[in-house]
């Protein structure tokens, strides 16, 4: 460590393997659907409308009821309590009751004693409906106004004067497309019925309390006749943030209406139909500069298509605002937002929550300038990158923290930039059909979630009589690695091995009121609940230990040798059977709230995050001219972990989130129908990075001067979301390549996702111009 650090005391900050890592890969880590069924266990399907918008006229689920070992079949009309299973705006019906708003919305529920049986049975409704007008791309939805909320705006000084005085001016667009979750586990839930009227739910969800409190609105009980618990996902990605009340609240009802387990787990045709997915966005800009590319003013428009309902479009897309910057100063901003209506599944969260899409707008600019100017696209982006008196952000908050041009630099010179960019162009003036490009791009990410109330935790330690350690907190496990995490923290403060920390599973009984394990916080929040409990009892235990043997609390030493107090060393174990034989609790929880953040929405400004993470990549791939196919064939990655709780972890989400990001701006495509049918349903018509695509040579490196300037747990920075976006840099260097298929004329009209077609369509546009 370059700061001088004290060299790791406890298991904080070693490079550990993930808790499960054995089962994952031994397919021993129980999920879900291993849980064993008892005999009477209900297996459940949904019923989808097969049709877009439309009035139902009449559903006759005659032939579904008749169906081989069918136990009921059920619609809106059976719901005890409130048929919604929305986060925020109460407008997510559970089953559709006199209108069908997208293709894939649920219609009712078959139970049967076998999951096939449940799933032959669904389709044989007869749905009789009568059209309405569909509205399903972004442009429609502009041109008849159809939004879930006004559009939003954030601004700084006078942008559209500060564009018209610039020495130099540009305007273009650009879309990216939408993304689809594709954890590996799909969508499921198991509910069992108490004796009492109570309902456990076992739920694949990031948002255990919002399960329960959604689960209690269906059935028309409290919440605290509700208990929702998950061990872990096989994967989430934001799309278990809201998604899996719906098919919870389902298992719950018919589980409450038979008094038998109830099951329900999505066919994946179904799960991509029925859930929500990445927004796709249109973004507009217009920006004024000078000759260096220094930029005066900008104007960005946003627009994405929210789908049926607003879900967490609302947040999604301010999040996309406060991204628009990235890491660049812009002396004069406006940023307008549309939040459009479609009659399509309902958009939703995914890894960077709107982010990416609006930092795709400000990189887009950078290579936009530096086409225009003809300069290399990093020296554009250094020209812009927030420094001394150039600082505060287009919603009012300075940026105190910025590591971003230490970070470029840094891997400009590590992975020799500027000779490669030389060998590219060997290389290109060499080849007449394969043509290399690259790119460097930098990211920040805003950490906390900027609705500020959810920036809470908690945590329930027990330590028993042998110095072993239950851990619980609010946070969920979806394959990120947080229990390892915060056993860490645990561990650390007791001075004891991390093995003595048992992990259990999350569960609203447990640890009530808590936010979706999302915006990265998991580590910073629950690691910080957890670190409190701990250090509560610890403190008794110091307390207790100063007493028997002397000296002050403040002086007892938790080791990994012991406990020392008053010149003896006392085993963790021994030292806590007594302090119980002394009436000693040990027991504790604990309570996190980040400080210091603010934000007024009705002005988009304050201070929505407690720090911004960082990081940088540098991107070569090579493009065929004749088919459009291309290869990543390097990267180059220098991440701020902050000082990592676990490097091996966050090499992980370093690596996962970026190819995950690959994907998203090259292979996966989501078409959509001209009545809003999701036309990708299934890995045969939507293509996920594979093992053959990551890149040949793949360099990552957590910054090894990483420390969080703000006191959050140990100074690690969040990881789970800001490396998706250092992917930016393949789409990047991707439209570098095709400019190099055809020199001066400009920068390529190349949209993401840069499939082979959008390829091949941006070269043959930009032969066909003249040139600059
Ligand atoms: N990593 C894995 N393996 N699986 C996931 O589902 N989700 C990502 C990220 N990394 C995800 C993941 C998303 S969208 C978020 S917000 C964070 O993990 C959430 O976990 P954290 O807050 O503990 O980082
Ligand atoms: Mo992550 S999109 O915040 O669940």
């Amino acid at each position: 460590m370059a700061d001088a650090a004290p060299p790791p005391a406890g298991a904080v900050h070693a490079p550990l393997r993930h808790d499960s890592a054995e089962g994952h890969v031994a397919g021993t880590a129980r999920y879900t659907d291993d849980v064993p069924e008892t005999a009477t266990t209900q297996h459940l399907a949904f019923g989808l409308a097969g049709c877009g918008h439309a009035r139902i006229v009449n559903i006759d689920l005659s032939r579904v009821r008749a169906a081989p070992l069918v136990t009921g079949v059920y619609t809106a009309r059976d719901i005890p309590g409130i048929n919604d299973v929305s986060p925020v705006a109460g407008d997510d019906r559970l089953l559709a009751e006199d209108e069908i708003l997208y293709p894939g919305q649920p219609l009712f529920i078959v139970a049967a004693m076998t999951r096939d049986a449940a799933r032959a049975a669904a389709r044989l409704a007869v749905v009789e409906t009568g059209p309405l007008p569909a509205i399903v791309t972004i442009a429609d939805a502009r041109a008849a106004g159809s939004v879930i909320e006004p559009a939003q705006r954030m601004a700084r000084g006078d942008a559209a004067a500060a564009i018209a005085n610039a020495p130099r001016r540009l305007s273009g667009r650009v879309s990216v497309g939408g993304q689809e979750h594709f954890y590996l586990e799909g969508q499921i839930a198991l509910a069992t019925p108490g004796d009492d009227g109570s309902m456990h739910v076992l739920s694949s969800t990031q948002h255990p309390s919002e399960v329960q409190h959604l689960v209690a609105k269906v059935l028309g009980l409290p919440d605290a006749r509700v208990t929702v618990e998950v061990r872990r996902m096989g994967g989430a990605f934001g799309g278990k943030e809201t998604q899996a009340a719906a098919v919870a609240a389902a298992a719950a009802l018919v589980a409450q209406r038979t008094g038998h387990p109830a099951k329900l787990r999505l066919d994946r045709d179904d799960d991509m139909a029925m859930t929500g997915k990445r927004h796709d966005f249109e973004i507009g800009y217009e920006a004024g500069f000078d000759e260096e590319g220094r930029i005066a003013g900008i104007r960005f428009d946003l627009a994405s298509r929210c789908g049926a309902t607003a879900d967490l479009s609302p947040a999604i897309n301010d999040r996309a605002m406060f991204h628009a910057d990235n890491c660049y100063f812009y002396p004069a901003v406006e940023i307008v937002s549309h939040r459009l209506k479609t009659h399509t599944v309902s958009n939703t969260a995914f890894r960077g929550f709107g982010g990416p899409q609006g930092m795709l707008g400000a990189e887009r600019v950078m290579d936009d300038i530096a086409a225009h100017l003809g300069r290399d696209p990093l020296d554009v982006r250094r020209a812009n990158l927030y420094g001394p008196g150039r600082d505060v952000t287009p919603y009012h908050m300075t940026v105190a923290d910025n590591v971003a041009p230490d970070l470029i630099a840094e891997l400009a010179a590590g992975a020799r930039y500027a000779e490669r960019r030389e060998a590219a162009a060997a290389f290109n003036a060499a080849h007449n059909i394969l043509k290399k490009g690259l790119a460097l791009s930098p990211v920040k990410f805003g950490i906390s979630f900027t609705t500020t109330h959810l920036n809470q935790a908690g945590a329930l330690v027990h330590v028993y009589t042998d110095g072993s350690v239950h851990l619980n907190h609010g946070g969920t496990e979806m394959g990120q690695g947080l229990m390892v995490k915060v056993a860490q923290v645990v561990a650390d403060v007791f001075g004891v091995a991390v093995e003595h920390v048992g992990i259990s599973a999350t569960r609203t009984d447990k640890v009530p009121n808590t936010s979706a394990t999302a915006a990265s916080s998991g580590a910073d929040l629950n690691g910080m609940a957890a670190f409190r409990a701990a250090d509560a009892i610890r403190a008794r235990l110091a307390e207790f230990a100063a007493g028997r043997f002397g000296g002050a609390a403040q002086a007892v030493r938790f080791t990994r040798d012991g406990v020392e107090a008053g010149g003896e060393r006392i085993p963790f174990a021994e030292l806590c059977r007594m302090a119980y034989l002394a009436r000693v609790p040990l027991s504790a929880t604990g309570f996190y709230a980040t400080p210091g953040i603010e934000y007024d929405r009705a002005s988009h400004s304050g201070r929505p995050f407690l720090y911004f993470a960082y990081g940088a990549a540098l991107s070569e791939v090579v493009i065929d001219t004749l088919t459009g196919e291309h290869r990543v064939l390097a990267v180059d990655i220098l991440h701020d972990a902050g000082r990592s709780l676990n490097p091996a972890i966050d090499l992980g989400q370093v690596e996962g989130g970026f190819i995950q990001g690959m994907g998203w701006l090259t292979t996966e495509e989501l078409v959509y129908g001209p009545e809003g049918q999701m036309l990708t349903h299934a890995p045969s018509t939507y293509k996920i990075p594979t093992a053959g695509d990551r890149p040949r040579r793949m360099e990552i490196r957590l910054w090894d001067r990483g420390r969080n300037a703000e006191p959050t747990i140990h100074r690690s920075k969040a990881v789970g979301e800001p490396p998706l976006m250092l992917a930016i840099s393949v789409f990047s260097a991707l439209t570098d390549a095709v400019m190099a298929a055809a020199p001066g004329r400009g920068l390529p009209a190349l949209d993401a996702p840069a499939t082979p077609e959008r390829i091949l369509a941006a070269i043959a546009e930009l032969r066909g111009r003249a040139l600059a």
